[in-house]
């Protein structure tokens, strides 16, 4: 049964000449502000405004939509299967504080709002639900599947992950149990050795080759196919993986990546096989691990497909409190000295970064995630200068899934004075994880529906509508290492991220970006 689940369907209706709705489609023309700079020749800024005017096209029909994880029988994927199912049978389960019920608590699209206006008569805020935007998927609604290295079924899996309660468990565990995951490919150099015990759900062959990405392709169209859907989303959930060495004619074009795949070079993984079978699908593919899945030659060819991607890493907890907070600091003129952040915990997640190549993707992806707010500021860093920040990692058996990270943030204040703000937070981690792969598929899957075409008397015009760049940088607000366009700049500072995502959407249906200058409040 495929009921689509009761949304606010339009829940607004934007009243203006810009904005033109018809059954299929929502369009609009937005204007665009930005202000172009020139350095002049005595070092000063000269500063233009400048307008283009886009317009945007979004498909109304909100489709079937499957999503696809590797790694389903993981702590994340086990958690966010339940966690949907129990979303979708409205449960309710006994806890030691009482009943608890299924929400969406986490996620950016299901548990936050967005300000539409200002009420016409009260002059108060109008806040909607993210979700009301644009037309998206509603996550009851996603079909899940997806593969994985051990064969346990969904509800064994659940188990082993040890993060559900009992009484939740118990009510979907006839379900999951009838969930099993595709068989998967396992090159071991890649992950840690002492994931190796649990490897037994394999398809033949420990390096990349053609017959894996034709595999994949076929487990995708096969998963599109019984469920009837219209559109599969895949997301990489599965083990961090250690760094692929970049070698010239093996992963730096398109061209060369393809020819190593089908000549079985060892320095091809598992995940860029993965989304190589997806770019050739034009089936989007979101890494949420750390790992360079996306090497040059993987952005290549999804360039070329016209094929959508995301990544890294989910940006879940740690990192997510780190690009809040220097955010804060920094933009409040305090200068950011030095960030020491521990962090231990005890799942398979844990298990596999206890080992060194694995711990250095993690420590790459969590390093570079204040260097875009440091750059902006050049009042307090100098060129080059930045805060020393470390990363440290350790496996806990005991801690299990409950995450704890131990960070201190040291700063310099007013007169040489020092301020030091300590914070220990502790949490389930597959708990924060999976509330992102949900906002990832739904925005991700949101973004094929997007259209946009510019008018400009710049040059910039362009005569048909097109589809948003391959690297989906919209993203950015759920993951710790964003990949952009090449040669465009990242953004980590977390409020940015949130505006971008917000304020495009917005565009999509020709209202202007929240400004919070809120002028009707103060001009009297
Ligand atoms: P997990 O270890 O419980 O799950 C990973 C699953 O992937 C396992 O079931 C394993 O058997 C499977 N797997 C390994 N290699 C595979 C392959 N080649 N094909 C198919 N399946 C394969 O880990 P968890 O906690 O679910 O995390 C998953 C990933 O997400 C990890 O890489 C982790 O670093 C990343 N991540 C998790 C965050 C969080 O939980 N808060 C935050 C950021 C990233």
């Amino acid at each position: 049964g495929s009921t689509i689940t009761p949304t606010n369907k339009d829940l607004f209706k934007v009243n203006s000449p810009n904005v033109v709705y018809t059954d299929n489609e929502i369009r609009s023309k937005y204007t665009y502000r930005t202000t172009l700079v020139n350095e002049t020749a005595d070092g000063k800024f000269e500063a233009t405004p400048k307008e283009t005017i886009y317009d945007f096209k979004v498909d109304r029909k909100v489709p079937k939509t499957g999503m696809m994880l590797v790694g389903w029988g993981g702590n994340n994927g086990t958690t966010v299967t339940a966690g949907i199912i129990a979303n979708r049978r409205g449960l309710v389960w006994e806890t030691r504080e009482g009943p608890r019920a299924a929400n969406y608590y986490g996620s950016v699209v299901m548990g936050s709002t967005v300000k539409l206006g200002t009420n016409a008569k009260t002059a108060k805020d109008v806040n909607i639900p993210f979700h009301d935007i644009l037309p998206m998927v509603h996550p009851n609604d996603l079909v899940i599947g997806g593969w994985d290295i051990s064969g346990l079924n969904l509800a064994q899996a659940m188990d082993r992950a040890a993060v559900l309660e009992p009484t939740l468990k118990d009510q979907v565990k006839k379900e999951m149990a009838s969930m099993v995951p595709l068989p998967s490919i396992y090159y071991p150099d890649f992950i840690a050795a002492n994931q190796e015990d649990r490897a037994d759900n394999l398809i033949k062959g420990s390096k990349a080759c053609m017959e894996h990405v034709e595999q994949i392709r076929k487990d995708i169209r096969d998963f599109k196919t019984t469920n009837n859907l219209d559109k599969v989303i895949v997301q990489w959930t599965a083990n961090t993986e250690r760094f692929a060495d970049l070698i010239p004619g093996v992963n730096d074009t398109a061209e060369n990546l393809m020819k190593a795949i089908a000549d079985g070079h060892e320095e091809v993984a598992p995940s860029t096989v993965f989304a190589v079978a997806c770019i050739l699908e034009g089936v989007p593919f979101i890494n949420g691990s750390p790992q360079n899945t996306f090497v040059p030659g993987a952005i290549e060819l999804a360039e070329k497909h016209n094929a959508f991607i995301g990544g890294d890493d989910f940006k879940s907890g740690q990192t997510k409190m780190k690009s809040a907070l220097v955010d804060f600091l920094i933009s409040a003129g305090i200068k950011l000295t030095s960030i020491a952040s521990y962090n231990h915990l005890g799942n398979n997640d844990g298990k596999n970064l206890s080992s060194q190549r694995q711990f250095r993707s993690k420590e790459i992806s969590k390093s570079n995630v204040v260097d875009d707010m440091v750059e902006a500021n050049s009042v307090l860093y100098k060129k080059g200068e930045h805060p020393d920040h470390t990363v440290v990692i350790k496996y806990m058996p005991a801690v299990g899934d409950n995450k704890r990270a131990l960070d201190e943030y040291y700063a310099e204040i007013f007169m040489g004075g020092h301020q030091t703000i300590s914070i220990f937070n502790v949490c389930e981690d597959s708990l924060l994880a999976s509330p992102l792969i949900i906002d990832l598929v739904v925005v991700a899957e949101m973004m094929t529906r997007i259209q946009w075409k510019a008018h400009s008397s710049d040059g910039a015009t362009t005569k048909d509508f097109k589809n948003f760049h391959s690297v989906l940088s919209i993203l950015s607000f759920m993951l710790k290492a964003p990949l952009t366009p090449p040669g465009t700049p990242v953004i980590n500072a977390l409020a940015k991220q949130r505006s971008a995502l917000v304020n495009i959407f917005k565009a999509c249906v020709g209202l202007e970006p929240e400004n919070d200058m809120t002028l009707e409040h103060k001009l009297f």
